[in-house]
């Protein structure tokens, strides 16, 4: 089949769907590939390397676009670049399939398959972005909030005097927390750690972090089968308000990654909590871009408040773009053999579980059933 990889044209987003790598193979496996021209620039992956890899650069969106089979995207396309897409092509990308309005890929027959959906069984492991991104993003939110925070990470004893290690809470333990754990003890902080699965108190601990939550009968069952935290009742909520305020007041560097997927992210951290923390610590919210666990965060901003600061990133991946564009694009080369037929073109009409899970539109019809509930 013909795979095309677009230039980005969200602002910020410097990733790329390809590296030379997952190109050399995609063209072992009999496929053509055409790059748009310095698609993979922002990200640390010249045209010269994607070429000798084997793939052609084109020099337009057009160009890349006409005659393709697959699309390879990181962010879905926005109304206007649906538009100037090729009648029928088929998108594999990060849909934000939650906010999506399927309407304008619909009018265009274009079959989108969405990246975040992908389910959480053992043979999609290798194809699960929102995993390798986050993972990605916790390392990064320590080495942001780290940059921030006045003081030091680990403990130094110095004939001039001793530097206290600096207290990390890592609330919510999903992939982006633990990797924010390892990163934070790597670095030197005293680690604890909260999330309302019951699953992520042994994770925690054997990350060498002390596990903080409120661990009651609804706690035992907050977790659903696909792994993902359920929201809360407003009574454990406040439970969990009161346990995280006593501890938070003594944090110099709080990590928020809590998500529960397809709603707003539940607020953890209050601003009066934000006030009972010393002057110079930081709060670094990883869910902004879905409403923040602190509602003084600001998309892509850090907020002063009572001396400390609070920062929202909406893309961290992209603070590590080579990386991320590496392993982003081998969660999509991963994919691409269950949309393969025998002869190697492209083929949709499948009864795969982790195709049908990822499909959002086809033919014209919005046909995923989590987009309907
Ligand atoms: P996520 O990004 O949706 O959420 C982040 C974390 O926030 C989760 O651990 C969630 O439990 C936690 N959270 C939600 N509400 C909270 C609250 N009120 N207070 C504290 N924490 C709260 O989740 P993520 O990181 O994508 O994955 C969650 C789990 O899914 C993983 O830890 C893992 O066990 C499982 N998983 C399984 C995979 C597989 O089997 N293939 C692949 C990846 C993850």
């Amino acid at each position: 089949m013909k795979i095309a990889i677009l230039k980005e044209m969200i602002s910020g987003e410097v990733r790329v769907a390809a590296t030379p790598e997952t190109i050399k193979k995609s063209v072992a496996l009999g496929h053509s590939v055409v790059v748009e021209k310095s698609a993979g620039l922002a990200a640390g992956y010249i045209d010269a390397d994607y070429e000798a890899a084997g793939a052609s650069i084109a020099t337009t969106a057009k160009k890349t676009v006409a005659g393709a089979d697959v699309l390879l995207k990181v962010r879905g396309p926005s109304d206007k670049e649906t538009a100037a897409l090729p009648e029928g092509l088929t998108i594999i990308a990060l849909m934000d399939p939650f906010a999506l309005d399927p309407a304008a890929l619909n009018s265009r027959k274009i079959n989108a398959l969405s990246m975040e959906f992908t389910p959480r069984i053992t043979r999609a492991q290798s194809m699960d972005a929102l995993s390798s991104q986050s993972n990605l993003a916790g390392y990064r939110a320590v080495i942001e909030g780290a940059t921030l925070y006045g003081r030091a990470l680990p403990m130094m004893m110095t004939a001039a005097g001793t530097v206290a290690p600096a207290k990390v809470f890592v609330m919510g333990a999903g992939v982006a927390g633990l990797q924010a754990i390892a990163t934070a003890r790597r670095l030197g902080g005293v680690v604890t750690a909260t999330d309302v699965r019951p699953a992520a108190k042994e994770q925690v601990a054997s990350l060498g972090a002390k596990f903080i939550a409120v661990e009651d009968e609804e706690f035992k069952a907050a977790e659903t089968a696909g792994g993902y935290a359920k929201q809360m009742s407003p009574e454990y909520q406040q439970k969990q308000a009161e346990l995280v305020a006593n501890h938070i007041a003594k944090q110099d560097i709080v990590i928020t990654t809590a998500l529960i997927p397809g709603r707003p992210a539940p607020v953890l951290v209050t601003p009066e909590m934000v006030e009972a923390m010393r002057v110079g610590s930081v709060v670094v919210d990883m869910a902004v871009a879905q409403g923040g666990n602190c509602p003084l965060s600001e998309a892509d901003k850090t907020v002063e408040h009572n001396g400390v600061k609070v920062v929202g990133f909406t893309n961290l991946p992209a603070h590590l773009p080579a990386d991320a564009s590496a392993l982003y694009a081998k969660n999509l080369l991963a994919f691409l053999p269950l949309i393969t037929s025998e002869d190697g073109g492209l083929n949709l009409d499948t009864d795969d579980e982790i195709v049908v899970a990822m499909t959002l539109t086809r033919d014209g019809k919005t046909v995923n059933e989590r987009l309907s509930s």
